[in-house]
């Protein structure tokens, strides 16, 4: 239930791997002069912690334990963790697909629900994750689901490798999104889905600045009705 008024507002963008959420948050955040949420870093940031200090991945309680205990900062773009700057780090493909294999644990979840929920602060939240409309703000004011089709989610997975230096494996990237879709979206706890009163944003033919206007769009269309 939306306390009309009382709570700072949050857009949740939810949607696949490499949908292009992530851009799509910081530019819809960019133009309101809002914060951003990226929860996908928060997983990212629990399953470093498992490589770093070689905690069994297997062991549910002790990775749920670390994740609750991480000391993180989020400056601007920057990302620390103990005072450590793990930005790119955490951006590594062998970090993400550890992220995907314990985001299915409900103890790592509810271990990040509260830190999660803190981001919401004025004037305003943007969301980017897998259940910012479900699980984490089921009262969001706006629900995105942003989808793409595989082959243009893969086609964007490998450009920004390229942009990183890295020529990619086009099959191997294709065969990894279809992996971590079954596993986001086949998972008991929390799967990705759209929340009930989702809007559904196909961005396959879409560019960037065409999707950021049509979730503002959304957002000022709200804000007229409202
Ligand atoms: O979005 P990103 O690829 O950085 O997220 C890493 C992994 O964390 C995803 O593959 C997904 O399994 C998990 N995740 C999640 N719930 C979120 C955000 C990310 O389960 N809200």
């Amino acid at each position: 239930m939306k306390a009309a008024g009382l709570q700072v507002p949050v857009i949740a963008i939810d949607g696949p791997t490499a949908s292009g959420k992530g851009t799509v948050t910081a530019l819809v955040a960019a133009e309101l002069g809002w914060h951003v949420l990226d929860s996908g870093a928060l997983y990212r940031l629990a399953a470093w912690t498992v490589l770093d200090k070689n905690i069994d991945a297997n062991d549910i309680a002790a990775v749920a334990l670390a994740a609750r205990r991480m000391d993180i900062r989020f400056e601007g773009s920057r990302i620390w963790l103990a005072n450590k700057d793990v930005t790119k780090l955490i951006r590594q493909e062998h970090v993400g697909n550890l992220a995907s294999r314990l985001a299915p644990a409900a103890p790592v979840r509810e271990a990040l629900l509260n830190r999660q929920r803190a981001f919401r602060q004025a004037p305003g939240l943007v969301a980017d994750g897998r259940d910012m409309g479900t699980v984490v703000f089921p009262d969001a004011d706006l629900k995105i689901f942003l989808v793409a089709d595989i082959h243009a989610r893969a086609q964007r997975r490998c450009q920004q490798l390229r942009e990183r230096g890295i020529e990619p494996d086009e099959q191997a990237v294709l065969a990894d999104l279809k992996e971590r879709d079954a596993r986001d979206t086949e998972r008991a706890v929390a799967p990705l889905k759209p929340a009930d009163d989702a809007h559904q944003l196909d961005s396959s033919r879409l560019t960037v600045e065409e999707t950021v206007a049509a979730v503002l769009s959304l957002w000022r269309k709200l804000q007229r009705s409202g």
